[in-house]
């Protein structure tokens, strides 16, 4: 559907719209007046959720359902944008997945399927959107990472080390786009209470950290966006986790990461 001569209209594009963390974003987005592109691959939870959110904040809601494993789901995007003449003014990189598993476990369709939803389609959507922002003097990436990433978790290997990825890629960019008009955050929650951990097989009696709500991701998320920070946490605890890291030797800091994330002992 060519749109003749309107503007581009501008929107948050959140990839993982569909539950979640991303879909907690998507209401507060909405909430705040901004339209939406919502990715994710469950199509009719998607086409659901854009209903609501068209009915109750009066803002336009695009879907475009996507499997972001598959190596051009990205390019997809970007065209579909093109398409329908939307400019992306943040982009929330929130689709992720895990397994808690020892890594010799990990299945190769797994290790795929990890890598190239947190990684790839991370950095792919990041380059195909930065132009238009660069361009514009104007725009946002926010980076949903993990505390996972700032340390290797054992039992988590693999997917701590896409979030450090993140996290890594986040900072350099915030540094390199610095003057450019474009913010690029990363949000580093801990434990939140979604099915991400079931789906991932966390046994979550074990974890001996606070299992905390969306809403706190998402405060931390228009914190870091309003306030342009490199690097946000959810909670106080969060960032004294981290902090505290600073006068603890390496090889201690993962070993308490792994008695407090518990991922080696699972469901
Ligand atoms: N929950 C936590 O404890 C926690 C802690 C720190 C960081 N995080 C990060 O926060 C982000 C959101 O997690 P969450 O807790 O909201 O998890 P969630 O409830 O499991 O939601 C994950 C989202 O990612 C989408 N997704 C997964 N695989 C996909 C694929 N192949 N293609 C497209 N979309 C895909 C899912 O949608 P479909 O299934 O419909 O595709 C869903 O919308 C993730 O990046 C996660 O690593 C979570």
């Amino acid at each position: 559907m060519m749109q003749g001569s309107r503007e581009p209209l501008s929107v948050v594009l959140i990839t993982g719209a569909s539950m979640g963390i991303g879909r907690a974003l998507a209401c507060a987005f909405a909430g705040m007046g901004h339209h939406l592109l919502l990715v994710a691959r469950s199509r009719e939870t998607l086409a659901e959720l854009a209903e609501t959110l068209r009915r109750k904040h009066g803002v336009t809601v695009f879907c475009c359902p996507e499997d972001l494993v598959e190596p051009e789901s990205s390019q997809r995007i970007s065209d579909y944008c093109l398409e329908h003449l939307l400019a992306v003014e943040i982009l929330v990189n929130c689709a992720g997945l895990s397994r808690a598993s020892d890594f010799e476990d990990l299945a190769f369709r797994e290790l795929e399927g990890i890598m190239a939803v947190n990684m790839f389609a991370a950095a792919k959507l990041t380059r195909l959107f930065l132009p238009g922002m660069v361009e514009k003097k104007k725009g946002t990436i926010i980076n949903i990472a993990s505390l996972a990433g700032i340390q290797g978790v054992p039992g988590l290997a693999l997917y701590s080390a896409t979030k450090s990825f993140l996290i890594t890629l986040s900072e350099a960019l915030h540094v390199e786009l610095q003057g450019t008009g474009v913010k690029v955050v990363a949000v580093c929650p801990g434990f939140v209470d979604t099915g991400f951990l079931e789906k991932a097989m966390h046994n979550r009696r074990r974890i001996r950290l606070p299992v905390y709500e969306s809403d706190l991701v998402v405060q931390a998320v228009l914190r870091g966006y309003r306030k342009n920070r490199m690097r946000v946490y959810p909670t106080f605890l969060d960032y004294l986790l981290v902090f505290s890291q600073r006068f603890t030797p390496r090889i201690l800091v993962v070993k308490i990461t792994d008695f407090l994330a518990a991922a080696r002992d699972r469901q």
